[in-house]
């Protein structure tokens, strides 16, 4: 089979992974390279393939078979339309846009041309994340009642040299809820509305360094995360998993899935239950180990985006899906700075 040729948009920091990845993919090449940036034009020139300033123009001259979208959230939908006016399915980086009227944009674009786009939630191709899923559409774990994660990681002090990072929205709200809140739609179904406090009070920057969100998913089931950007702990889906890059490996959980037959920690993927069907709290509980294959993540996502490319199957994260993510966690945000019960239905407008 010929390799799928590939073009990238912006070789910053997960830019510069997926170029990784693509030249490492027998059944992809990477062509051309897109950025404006000294750095990025130097990058091009150490893996010998052609450096364009202006995105259009690359898409013009290489007419690829797919575009990796890995520039700036606010150049997400001129960068999709782009793609989408020449025919070039993409797999954009998340969030799909930097607002819902954005991202909705794109969604209409892409389905009123039939051209797909996969937007780059990651976790969704990580082998836990899918046995998760698949444990709970199987009814292993009976009806969904309760869920509970964690993402407490601690950030160098050097992360917050940008200025921006320091600023409301730049912080793990916005920028590191969205993963968390994307598994736990694909594993538990759509979430109706949320509720959050959010703190400020180990760092004292502007933006929140740590938050504790409730959820009610459209199940009827109840949800709590907390997250914070300022706690050493193995208790997140990029140090528990051993899937996510540049982050240690420590097994641990990050998800706790409750439903009426059983419950189930991710990513150990141990499946507690009583021993007995219907047995209650002073049985015997037994530990089962979920399987999950070893595959990699974000090379399981390369392998799907190519076969999207090739008409073989639909984006597993389309724009709409991940615009509904992007208006739960904006929900979460607005929540935590007007105290109130936010709606997901209220963000879509
Ligand atoms: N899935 C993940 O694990 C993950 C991780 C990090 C970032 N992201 C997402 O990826 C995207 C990029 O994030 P990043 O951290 O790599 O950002 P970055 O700032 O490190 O890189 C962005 C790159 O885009 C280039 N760029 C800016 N304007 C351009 C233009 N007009 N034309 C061409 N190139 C241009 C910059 O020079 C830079 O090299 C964001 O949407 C972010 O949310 C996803």
């Amino acid at each position: 089979m010929t390799p799928l040729r590939i073009v990238l948009m912006g070789v910053g920091l997960i830019g510069r992974e997926h170029a990784t990845l693509v030249r490492n993919h027998p059944r992809t090449e990477l062509v051309a390279i897109a950025d404006v940036s000294p750095d990025g034009q130097a990058y091009a020139k150490e893996l010998g393939i052609p450096c364009y300033a202006s995105y259009e123009q690359m898409l013009d001259e290489t007419k690829p078979d797919g575009a990796i979208v890995a520039l700036p959230n606010q150049m997400h939908l001129a960068a999709g339309l782009a793609c989408i006016e020449r025919g070039v399915p993409m797999l954009m980086e998340k969030p799909v846009a930097d607002t819902v009227t954005a991202a909705l944009q794109l969604a209409k674009a892409s389905e009123a041309a039939s051209v797909p786009i996969l937007i780059g939630h990651h976790r969704r191709h990580s082998p836990d994340i899918r046995a998760a899923r698949r444990a709970v559409q199987d009814g292993e774990l009976g009806q969904i009642v309760a869920v509970n994660g964690m993402w407490l990681v601690n950030k160098p002090d050097n992360y917050f040299a940008a200025e921006w990072r320091r600023r409301a929205g730049g912080g793990p709200l916005l920028i590191n809820l969205i993963h968390d809140i994307d598994c736990l739609r694909f594993i538990c179904g759509e979430i109706d509305s949320v509720q959050a406090i959010a703190s400020n009070s180990i760092r004292k920057f502007e933006v929140e360094d740590t938050a504790a969100v409730v959820m009610r998913f459209a199940s009827g089931a109840v949800g709590t995360f907390l997250i914070s950007d300022a706690v050493p702990s193995p208790y997140s889906w990029d140090i528990a998993s051993g899937q996510a890059l540049y982050f240690p490996h420590q097994p641990e959980d990050c998800y706790f899935i409750g439903g009426r037959k059983a419950s189930l920690a991710v990513p150990t993927m141990n499946l507690w239950r009583h021993e007995e069907q219907g047995g209650h709290w002073q049985q015997p509980l037994v530990r089962k180990h979920m399987p999950k294959d070893r595959s990699l993540t974000y090379v399981n996502q390369l392998e799907h985006f190519a076969a999207v490319i090739r008409g073989e199957q639909p984006p597993l994260v389309t724009a709409r899906d991940g615009t509904m993510t992007l208006a739960a966690v904006l929900a979460v945000d607005l929540a935590s700075r007007e105290a109130r019960s936010v709606r997901i239905a209220e963000m879509l407008g």
